[in-house]
């Protein structure tokens, strides 16, 4: 689907935005050093590697869920679209690079490609083509000051594993620790930030909807559980491997990659606040709770929910799946700090949905948006910068206070190069983080935009893009050009500071 986000670049639009840009920056410089970030603070951009990379079957890829679903479901995508070439990164990796060391960011934040070094998944068979690509990113990066951060796995399982049933089959966090070992034994020398897995809350969703994500398995209510037990299960392994063989040698950090909107409540009701609560622990708990909390194990409220459903719908046993008490114990702790992706918010009320997404309907909330916020060029994305504030003061409370970084928060449209909206969402999430920091004490230790290119964005094709930098998708250079919110990026990066005239 096609949105027309016309409405963005219309002059009185962006003037109101310029406007409440500057409200919420004065609003943060209530305290004068609420524009500055703090010393240490790290920025960076974010890329995935089944939406950048193309090459989808070169020098001995093997076919990953993705390519699959894209092959023999052409019609899976909104513009018929798929990631085969995608935007050539795996050729342009250097132009890569050159942009982000024009943006100045810190550190790059990307994903390796299982099938690419592993092409069945399993280790016994490695592609030393796929090893040479990531030593030759890696090293262009070190060689240009930037850091490396590198999420394991960025929803591209190897299809032959899918065939075995993917991550719905508990065996797949041995196959998981082992490609884990070969990610560490290849690149931990120069690799000093992982990240196991990005959002569970997604991947589930590839076990739960037909239409959403790869392997595209309509099994709602059960696949998502199933799958996301198996993914905790499979990041803890990865963790205690790092941990026990790796970290003493390699001196790094590893944590995986947890993603939630803010859900606001309706009303002033208790009902509401209620109702809020539960979406909350329903998204961020499910995964977070097991990992984060003092006592481990799913949020309390889920189990219960789940466990009464199950019951009254006539099921042996719940649909979410119990961890053995060693189990609780092994995943809990196994993260050296809290990485989450903000987008969005929504509102929350009381009562049944008739939505089939699975946690709208266990949870027992409807959701919906205020027709105030500013849209985006993706229908779910509504632009609420404030709902990045209370997250983070939501995890703050939750989870004792953990470290947390922001790997990933962007907005989507069309992809014109004087991308005011952009600009706007940057600066003022910003503004929103800094307001988390100093005013409300959380610890917020780096930024990542999502993303440096424009790219393959899953079911939509490339219809919404995200990217600071366009990418010319119809040009077989897959030429890159800055938008305005690259050198607004710059700036920030630059002097470690929000401007208050976005002009500047
Ligand atoms: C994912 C990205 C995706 C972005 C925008 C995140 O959920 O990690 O891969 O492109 O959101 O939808």
């Amino acid at each position: 689907m096609r949105v027309n986000l016309a409405g963005w670049s219309s002059p009185g639009v962006i003037a109101a935005l310029m406007q409440l840009t500057l409200l919420v920056l004065c609003s943060a410089q209530s305290n004068n050093s609420n524009t500055r970030f703090p010393d240490g603070f790290l920025f960076g951009a974010a890329t995935a590697a089944y939406q950048i990379e193309g090459g989808w079957n070169e020098d001995g890829k093997g076919e990953s869920i993705w390519d699959h679903t894209m092959h023999t479901q052409p019609n899976f995508t909104a513009d018929g679209q798929n990631g085969d070439v995608a935007c050539d990164s795996y050729h342009l990796y250097k132009e890569d690079v050159r942009l982000l060391k024009e943006m100045g960011v810190d550190f790059y934040r990307f994903s390796i490609s299982w099938p690419r070094i592993l092409p069945t998944g399993e280790a016994n068979n490695i592609n030393q083509a796929g090893i040479d690509y990531y030593n030759n990113l890696i090293n262009e990066l070190l060689d240009n000051g930037i850091q490396p951060m590198i999420t394991i796995y960025h929803w591209d399982l190897p299809q032959w594993l899918q065939e075995l049933g993917g991550w719905v089959n508990p065996i797949i966090a041995d196959y998981f620790e082992d490609y884990a070992r070969v990610v560490f034994e290849n690149f931990g020398d120069r690799v000093k930030w992982w990240f196991t897995i990005n959002e569970p809350t997604q991947i589930v969703r590839g076990y739960s909807e037909a239409d959403a994500d790869a392997p595209a398995l309509n099994k709602s209510g059960v696949g998502n559980y199933l799958a996301g037990h198996n993914l905790l299960i499979a990041h803890a392994r990865a963790y205690h491997l790092y941990d026990n063989e790796y970290r003493s040698i390699q001196k790094g950090k590893i944590g995986l990659v947890l993603e939630s909107s803010w859900y606001e409540p309706l009303t002033n009701s208790s009902e509401d606040a209620e109702a809020s609560e539960r979406a909350m622990q329903f998204c961020l708990g499910l995964h977070a709770h097991p990992i984060f909390s003092t006592d481990g194990d799913y949020p309390p409220i889920v189990r219960e929910l789940l466990d009464k459903k199950s019951e009254a719908e006539g099921r042996p046993r719940s649909r979410l799946p119990y961890f053995s008490k060693d189990m609780v114990e092994y995943i809990q702790g196994t993260a050296d700090f809290f990485a989450i992706n903000y987008y969005t918010s929504g509102l929350v009320t009381f009562g049944e949905t008739e939505s089939h997404t699975a946690w709208e309907m266990d949870s027992g909330v409807r959701t919906s948006s205020d027709p105030s916020w500013p849209s985006s060029g993706a229908p779910w994305l509504k632009v609420v910068p404030w709902g990045l504030r209370k997250l983070i003061n939501w995890i703050h409370k939750n989870y004792n206070s953990p470290t947390i970084i922001i790997t990933e928060n962007g907005m989507a449209d069309t992809g014109n190069l004087d991308d005011a909206g952009r600009v706007y969402y940057h600066t003022s999430h910003l503004a929103e983080l800094l307001n988390a920091v100093y005013e409300d004490g959380c610890k917020v230790a780096g930024y990542c935009v999502w993303s440096l290119l424009d790219n393959f964005q899953w079911s939509a094709g490339y219809t919404q893009v995200f990217g600071v930098y366009q990418v010319n998708f119809t040009d077989p250079a897959r030429t890159r050009t800055a938008k305005a919110s690259a050198k607004a990026m710059a700036d920030i990066i630059r002097t470690r500071e929000l401007p208050t005239d976005l002009e500047k």
